[in-house]
């Protein structure tokens, strides 16, 4: 088989994926209408064309700016449909979600207006007859921008909730401007969501310096490291981070488009997959940085030439990273 045709074939888990980043302007723009909210461009092309990013910053205020068109449950619903069609397309079996209810509780949308839109079209996939099945996690994510203050009080709005969406919802995430915003602004929060038994995970390593990643390990003790590719400059944490089999939830479209690598073919994936780390391979927010799981990994398998067996090893990963159950995961891989 030609490469596509084989990255095609390749079952995979998608664990890093802000659902709010799947908003295709063209959804965008409709929803705008729908929603009577103005938007700063006149046409869906115009506003494809404002998606030049020079850093995670620049990104993000257009990322924010676009999620305001989100106002109701049927809105939620329509984007999570739309990127389930595209997991669909690229044989993506499993997904793990992230969801910024602060995003959207911060315009006076109710905290329980987005469970309920990304849930219903998560558990009518689930539901649907498929010949192989598909499942998927919500992970909550705080924003770092923010307090921690208002971190616990999104936890306190969405624990109500937990009980309803006990099937979905399984992990607290960390998300947003990294610099200036280290995983120790979310201690408490963490500790009291470990407490309560959720799986964890953070953002570092993406922008900030690999100390992010080691109290992302240790303070706020996480499972999974998201990005993480600012580990390499810091030997001692990369033999800890192969010893342990920590995963990494690397975004190569993400990484190119905020200037973390010039260049792909200078990224460091193949570095730190031969390092022996859990790497995994990640779209990030699709709808911004040009492409989704399979754009992701034909990129990475042309520009680092990878070979056939990487490729299978780094969606073995996928399913060894992931949240779902052992006997789940055996099945899968
Ligand atoms: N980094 C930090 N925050 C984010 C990202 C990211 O890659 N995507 C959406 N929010
Ligand atoms: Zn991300």
């Amino acid at each position: 088989a030609d490469l596509v045709s084989f990255i095609e074939g390749l079952p995979k888990a998608e664990l890093h994926l802000h659902i709010e980043g799947t908003l295709e302007p063209e959804l965008l723009f409709a929803l705008a209408q729908r929603n009577r909210v103005k938007l700063p461009y006149a046409t869906v092309e115009e506003l494809r064309a404002a998606y030049a990013f020079t850093d995670l910053q620049s990104f993000l205020d257009l990322y924010y700016a676009g999620a305001a068109v989100l106002q109701t449950e049927q809105d939620f619903y329509e984007m999570t449909a739309a990127y389930i069609a595209h997991c669909r397309a690229d044989n993506v079996r499993h997904v793990e979600i992230f969801f910024d209810p602060q995003t959207h509780t911060e315009r006076g949308i109710d905290i329980a207006v987005v469970f309920a839109g990304i849930a219903r079209a998560l558990r009518e996939a689930q539901n649907s007859p498929d010949e192989h099945g598909f499942s998927s996690f919500m992970i909550m994510s705080f924003l770092r921008h923010l307090s921690e203050e208002d971190a616990f009080a999104t936890l306190e709005a969405a624990l109500p909730l937990r009980e309803q969406y006990k099937d979905l919802w399984i992990g607290i995430g960390l998300d947003s401007a990294e610099r200036g915003n280290p995983p120790e602004k979310f201690a408490k929060v963490f500790a009291r969501c470990r407490e309560l038994g959720f799986y964890l995970v953070a953002h570092a390593g993406e922008e900030g310096p690999p100390a992010y990643v080691i109290s992302a390990l240790d303070v706020l003790q996480v499972q999974r490291i998201d990005h993480g590719v600012r580990s390499e400059e810091d030997p001692d944490l990369m033999t800890r981070l192969s010893k342990e089999r920590i995963p990494l939830t690397v975004c190569p479209l993400s990484n190119l488009k905020l200037c973390v690598v010039d260049d792909l073919a200078k990224h460091n994936l193949a570095r730190l997959l031969h390092a022996g780390l859990a790497v995994t391979i990640n779209s990030d927010d699709p709808a911004y940085f040009g492409g989704y799981m399979n754009d992701n990994y034909l990129a990475v398998a042309q520009s680092l030439r990878l070979s056939r067996t990487e490729l299978v090893k780094l969606t073995r990963n996928s399913f060894e990273a992931s949240f779902l159950p052992e006997k789940e995961k055996q099945r899968l891989l």
